[in-house]
């Protein structure tokens, strides 16, 4: 939710925010804003819409400073997205400026103390108040050191927050403090940077420092100083990020996510590199967690949001057939508050593209407080929900911008049956000749990516022809049924339009009642070796719909011609095992929903409402 940027250095510090923010609307865009401090006073635009707004107000009248600068791009919680409730907030002496993500909880009792104290407020954001406390406190301080008076105002804030300030009192300096919410700074030479994602600074430097929670950094053009809230200096994490600029651009695509659909071969093979020896053993050391506890796991509890709750609910077929180990799968905002039973001897993955999603952030925590081990599905490195779990298998799909997850959740896919098969072989539950035949056909899932993203161009068309429908249906089983549900989680986000997953099995126990003449059914059909009964019943269901009028589009195995007469449309797909067939048969979900929402006239990266990660509960 949100991005924050802040430079200090020679460059011009306006020219580098923006477009620092450029990289990092994706993050939230309702309204974008900057300070820059020249001449000993603070410079101010903020409006509401996404950045070119700003941009074009830039152009217009053009702000100037010599030191410092933050912005920010917001998704709104408190407060309409409107020019005034943009950030940044500024104090009533303009002399602070602050950016801020996350949510200040006790707002509005602060707000009322300040008012008291003869502040004036002008918008209707709990930030506003972290301006404000920000001035008083530097002000009752009198020693003008801004990074004690964030230090003080954290230990008064209750909430999830990256705060980011800058002072007319010092102009080459940017504070910034962390807790629950993402900040990481870039050190460059003789420049620094800060941001929610290295996307914004990685153009300039690829040289990265982790916060940790409750940490406040003092940035200068030369200097980095990370405490805690009680001024003592804390140890940090630095790394290299191992992507370039590159990967952040479009590419010549149109949209991120039309490039980001394509790159999925590369992203499933970079995943998997690396991860099988020579003599085709798993090598999952960085799992952190030893054979030892992988052995006396009892029970496995997946939690995740959204994609990748759909992502867990595949990976349940696999891990329980595999290891035959009772798996259970839930959404992470549910999970706290149903008094889930959990020991040590439970192991719960956390499947989080970004690592920053508040409602698996809070799961993840409150699993490890009932001593469960706690393994997370990761894309961003250093995030925070790896950081504060035992262990972290990432996943190598380079930075998705696109809100939509496409290629996170392919790479999400190939990350749980890494540790599907990992747990099979390290509780010799299968023969590592049954392992490596399913590693080896995991090896050429790219291939068969490829293949069928050189096949998709009749959905394209399929997509533009049903611009105008009303409700798309979706249908699945077994591990096509997650599938469904992501593809009708696609058309929502992306198209706006009501689409509905179901169990085929579940049809005749009430949705079937849904269909009319003409309306869209898309249906995963599983293969149909082996006379596999769920193939058979699929096909019934095909029937059934299309006997009440249903449109069918009908997504099957090459060579399935059981389904051609059943089907309006047919989409082919390679044929691969049942269980990894969900790597290939979401890739059409993926591409009808953006070319539908396209041919609506949508924005696909940027869908309304929505923000790429959501660090509210
Ligand atoms: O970063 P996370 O994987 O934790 O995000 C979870 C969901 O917010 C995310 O998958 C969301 O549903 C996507 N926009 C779907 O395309």
């Amino acid at each position: 939710m949100c991005g924050i940027v802040g430079y200090v250095g020679p460059q011009p510090a306006l020219e580098v925010v923006v477009n620092g923010l450029a990289r990092l609307e994706y993050r939230g865009y309702d309204s974008a804003g900057v300070a820059v401090l020249g001449r000993g006073a603070l410079h101010t635009d903020k409006r509401a819409g996404k950045l070119a707004n700003l941009r074009r107000a830039l152009e217009e009248r053009p702000i100037s400073g010599d030191g410092a600068g933050i912005g920010h791009t917001r998704w709104a919680t408190h407060g309409a997205p409107n020019d005034v409730n943009a950030h940044p907030h500024v104090d009533n002496d303009n002399r602070v400026a602050i950016v801020h993500n996350g949510i200040i909880e006790n707002f509005a009792a602060l707000r009322l103390e300040l008012e008291e104290q003869g502040c004036k407020f002008l918008s209707e954001t709990d930030t506003e108040v972290a301006s404000h406390l920000l001035s008083t406190t530097l002000a009752s301080r009198g020693d003008g050191d801004l990074a004690g008076a964030m230090r003080d105002v954290c230990k008064r804030l209750e909430g999830a927050f990256t705060l980011v300030a800058v002072s007319t009192d010092d102009p080459d300096l940017v504070v910034a403090a962390r807790r629950n919410s993402p900040l990481v700074v870039g050190r460059g030479e003789g420049e620094n940077f800060l941001a929610s994602d290295v996307a914004a600074f990685i153009a300039h430097t690829r040289e990265a420092v982790e916060l940790g929670q409750d940490q406040v950094v003092e940035l200068r053009a030369d200097s980095v100083v990370v405490t805690d809230y009680d001024g003592d200096p804390v140890e940090v994490n630095e790394y290299h990020v191992d992507w370039d600029a590159s990967a952040a651009e479009k590419d010549g695509y149109d949209y991120f996510m039309l490039k980001e659909i394509v790159e999925q071969p590369r992203a499933v093979a970079d995943t998997l590199l690396g991860r099988v020896t020579v003599d085709g053993q798993l090598t999952l050391d960085e799992m952190r967690l030893s054979p030892a506890e992988l052995r006396g796991v009892e029970k496995i509890v997946i939690i995740a949001c959204g994609t990748s709750y759909h992502a867990g609910l595949i990976a349940k077929y696999a891990v329980e057939h595999w290891c035959r180990i009772p798996c259970e799968v839930e959404v992470a905002s549910e999970f706290r508050y149903r008094d889930p039973i959990l020991d040590q001897q439970t192991l719960v993955i956390a499947i989080s593209q970004s690592g920053e999603s508040m409602d698996t952030l809070m799961a993840v925590r409150y699993a490890r407080e009932q001593r469960a081990k706690v393994l997370a599905i990761c894309n961003v490195n250093g995030s925070t929900i790896p950081r504060e779990s035992d262990g972290v298998l990432y996943t190598h799909a380079g930075p998705e911008v696109g809100v939509a997850a496409t290629k996170t959740f392919l790479t999400q896919l190939a990350a749980c049956y890494l540790i599907g098969l990992y747990l099979a072989q390290v509780r010799g539950m299968k023969f590592g000749d049954e392992i490596n035949a399913v590693i080896a056909q995991l090896a050429t899932m790219p291939e068969q990516i490829e293949k069928v993203l050189d096949t998709v161009q009749p959905v394209r068309e399929l997509a533009h022809s049903l611009a105008d429908a009303d409700t798309v249906l979706f249908l699945g089983r077994h591990v096509g049924y997650p599938v469904a549900m992501e593809g009708a989680l696609k058309l929502k986000e992306l198209a706006y339009m009501h689409a509905e997953a179901f169990a085929a099995g579940e049809l005749k126990h009430g949705p079937i009642a849904l269909i009319e003449e003409g309306l869209p059914v898309v249906v995963v059909v599983p293969s149909p070796k082996g006379r596999s009964v769920l193939h058979d019943k699929i096909v019934s269901n095909i029937q059934e719909v299309r006997a009440r009028g249903a449109r069918t589009i009908v997504i099957a195995e090459e060579g399935d011609e059981s389904v051609r007469p059943y089907s309006d449309v047919l989409i082919e797909i390679p044929a691969v095992p049942t269980l990894l067939q969900p790597i290939v048969s979401t890739i059409p979900m993926q591409v009808f929903a953006c070319e539908l929402a396209l041919a609506k006239g949508n924005d696909v990266d940027q869908p309304r409402n929505l923000a790429k990660s959501v660090t509210v509960e």
